[in-house]
């Protein structure tokens, strides 16, 4: 069983959050232990799901914890939204794939930066997508 300890809420609103959620991350990893090349990762990450949700939701709340299983620590990222949620999510995660006139590679990207990836989402009511990364010994 995972032991999680949650440490902090993100709100996001503005695209000026975009950059600050992304350098707070930076700052969360680094005092987990993350390596700085781990830390870069992780926050072009959440920069992604964080535009994803100016985007598409408008606003919503990122959710940072530490995790630890047996000997591993880690960091898991929990991001909700209550926008207009995602009609088929294997879709959405298909390098190329955007509704927004994207390039399509923020979901697909992100779920390639970290090691466990899960999005839930019902159309008209949200979004939740949760996302760990274990410290490399
Ligand atoms: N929080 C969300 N709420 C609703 N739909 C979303 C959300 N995040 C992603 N999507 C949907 O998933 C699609 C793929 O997202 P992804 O981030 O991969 O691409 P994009 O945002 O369209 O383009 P890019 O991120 O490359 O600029 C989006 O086009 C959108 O349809
Ligand atoms: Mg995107």
């Amino acid at each position: 069983v995972i032991n999680l300890k949650k440490r902090f809420d993100f709100f996001i609103s503005s695209e000026e959050d975009i950059i600050s959620a992304r350098q707070r991350v930076r700052q969360f990893a680094t005092e987990l232990g993350f390596e700085q090349t781990d830390t870069i990762l992780i926050a072009t990450a959440v920069s992604e799901i964080t535009r994803n949700i100016i985007k598409y939701a408008k606003n919503g709340k990122i959710e940072f914890s530490s995790i630890s299983l047996d000997q591993k620590e880690g960091i898991e990222i929990y991001a909700s939204d209550e926008g207009p949620g995602i009609p088929d999510i294997e879709l959405a995660l298909q390098d190329g794939f955007s509704t927004g006139f994207g390039l399509g590679l923020g979901l697909p990207g992100a779920k390639r930066l970290m090691d466990e990836f899960e999005i839930e989402s019902k159309v008209n009511l949200g979004t939740t997508i949760k996302m760990r990364k274990w410290i490399e010994k």
